[in-house]
């Protein structure tokens, strides 16, 4: 048996019949929330402007068009596959509200792969293979470090274990990388009117990235609150991944000498740091902080989002 999974091959008893779920929890609260707003269809979704669009744009438009949905396309579909081990560790320490509220957070991954594979199928319409755009940067995070992180917990599910796996997956990959990207791609295709089939399935995208980034802050708070010897772990991991995340945005703007649809390098380099000083500003406050304080803090920034 992996080290994830339950250490007994019985259930001693049920978390639903004996105390019940504990619904005022972080973790219970996003669950809700997702089933109210995580249940968007990328079927549904009508990209018949935006194959008019598409065939209008520059062959130079569609390079970094295709260019910015490659690096989605494979970090959707790593962080679908990477999630499972999180989901294992989380059931294995019985924590069932967190558990209950992964199982919509892997479906929501599974739709975003849907989502941007649809956009090119339908929209961009060729079979190419989009790997080249994958640069060192790019492969040294999404290629290498987070499915290490991840699949670490299969054979060591220690505290340090899941804050290192959160931080590279919830921080590094969704609140930097993610973050930036879509913004960078919304940007580009709202300012010029473009594509609102696609720009629909990102904004609803990005609402369901909020979730996973406020269970990630969370799950990392309350492993720091427990223990502040694991501040020191997220820190390092955090800084560690920045020189490649940075560098992911770097080679972006590096592979084009003019920037289509007024894109400019440092507005999203700038954006991408403050990602990072954010993220990190968050889980710091966790340090001494008791249990009760992270829940609060959290609901606080689950009532933010709702805004
Ligand atoms: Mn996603
Ligand atoms: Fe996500």
């Amino acid at each position: 048996m992996v080290s994830g999974a339950p250490s007994s091959s019985v259930h001693a008893s049920f978390i639903t019949t004996t105390a019940g779920l504990n619904r005022q929890t972080p973790p219970m609260r996003l669950f809700e929330k997702a089933k109210r707003f995580g249940i968007w269809n990328p079927s549904d979704l009508d990209f018949s402007q935006d194959i008019v669009d598409w065939r209008r744009l520059s062959a130079l438009e569609q390079e970094v068009l295709l260019h910015l949905t490659s690096l989605f396309q494979a970090g959707e579909e790593a962080v679908t596959a990477d999630i499972l081990p999180l989901l294992l560790t989380v059931a294995g320490e019985g924590r069932l509200e967190e558990e209950m509220y992964l199982t919509t957070f892997l479906f929501e991954e599974a739709k975003h792969t849907d989502f941007f594979r649809r956009f090119l199928d339908e929209v961009v319409g060729a079979q190419t293979d989009l790997s080249h755009f994958h640069t060192p940067s790019y492969r040294a995070i999404v290629y290498e470090a987070l499915p290490t992180a991840m699949r670490r917990l299969l054979v060591d599910p220690s505290p340090a274990a899941q804050v290192r796996a959160s931080v590279t997956y919830n921080m590094i990959v969704e609140g930097v990388l993610a973050e930036t990207g879509y913004h960078a791609y919304l940007t580009a295709l709202e300012r010029n009117g473009l594509m609102p089939g696609t720009c629909r399935g990102v904004r609803l995208l990005k609402q369901d990235e909020s979730r996973h980034i406020a269970y990630g802050v969370h799950l990392i708070s309350r492993l720091i609150a427990a223990d502040d010897r694991l501040w020191e772990v997220a820190e390092e991991t955090m800084n560690d991944l920045l020189r490649p995340a940075l560098g992911v945005v770097a080679d972006i703007f590096g592979s084009y000498e003019t920037m289509p649809f007024g894109l400019d390098e440092s507005e999203f380099a700038n954006y991408a740091l403050a990602q990072f000083q954010k993220r990190l500003e968050r889980i710091e406050r966790a340090r001494g902080a008791s249990l009760e304080e992270i829940d609060r803090i959290t609901d606080r920034s689950i009532e933010l989002d709702d805004a």
